[in-house]
């Protein structure tokens, strides 16, 4: 079993924010426990030349490969710099940035074909969950984002509830076993891959994690606000291993 826990630090950190961070979290080394830290750009080189037992990931990549296109980042840019691999379509770049299934196909099929990773998340509105419309909305979210993908080695899958991201309040566990049963069984079903690393993400702090844990056989989590401060993170971390 893998087990992943990944920092998701958004629109946040100046350079020797970032160092300073680095400096404490990669003091942790387990081989059983793989971190992942997904950065803004302009750090992702500095970072990754740096520091060991952290995996540097971006949060997004450009859906062409290069040309006049004033302001984009190309996988080409992100390997050459050392880059691991990307999350892709989080619920801030559907809902902000108005990234469709088809846009987000794009980039991941641009990540396979580069041999990189993949953090692809998926996850209902509160609006979706109310009309009892959640399974379709993850169904319909994984087929049409990974129409063409064939790697499954390179695939992580975070499931984020869009309700539950930066408000405070977590799923509640039991609808999380029932959520992950439902992921699992289209993975088994529609690519017939049994063992596909799925994460959860949406208000964990140190406290979920160990529910996470204990109560379920997701691989781990994807942190935003409670993994921006490092001893905090840390002891989420503590509270998985
Ligand atoms: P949160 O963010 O942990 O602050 O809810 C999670 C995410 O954005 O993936």
């Amino acid at each position: 079993m893998k087990y992943v826990l990944v920092s998701n630090w958004k629109a946040n950190f100046t350079l020797d924010e970032a160092c300073k961070w680095f400096e404490l979290v990669s003091n942790f080394n387990n081989p059983g426990l793989r971190i992942i830290a997904s950065v803004p750009y302009p750090y992702i080189q500095f970072l990754a030349q740096n520091y060991r037992n952290i995996d540097v990931f971006s949060q997004n990549v450009s859906h062409v490969l290069g040309g006049a296109y004033t302001g984009e980042v190309t996988i080409s840019m992100l390997k050459s710099v050392g880059f691991k691999g990307s999350i892709i379509g989080h619920s801030e770049r559907r809902h902000i940035f108005n990234e469709s299934d088809d846009v987000i196909n794009k980039k991941v099929l641009i990540l396979e074909n580069n041999s990189s990773e993949i953090i692809l998340c998926i996850g209902e509105t509160l609006i979706e969950r109310n009309e009892g419309r959640t399974k379709d909305v993850l169904y319909n979210q994984i087929v049409n984002c990974l129409r063409g993908f064939v790697n499954f080695n390179l695939l992580t899958v975070a499931y984020e509830p869009v309700w539950a991201i930066g408000t405070g309040v977590p799923i509640k566990i039991e609808d999380l076993v029932d959520a992950e049963r439902f992921i699992r069984k289209i993975f088994k079903q529609e690519f017939n891959v049994d063992d596909i690393v799925l994460l959860y993400g949406g208000s964990v702090d140190k406290e979920f994690i160990k529910l996470i844990k204990n109560e379920t056989t997701m691989n781990g989590a994807l942190i935003g606000s409670a993994s921006w401060d490092p001893q905090n993170f840390l002891k989420i971390i503590h509270n998985f291993v």
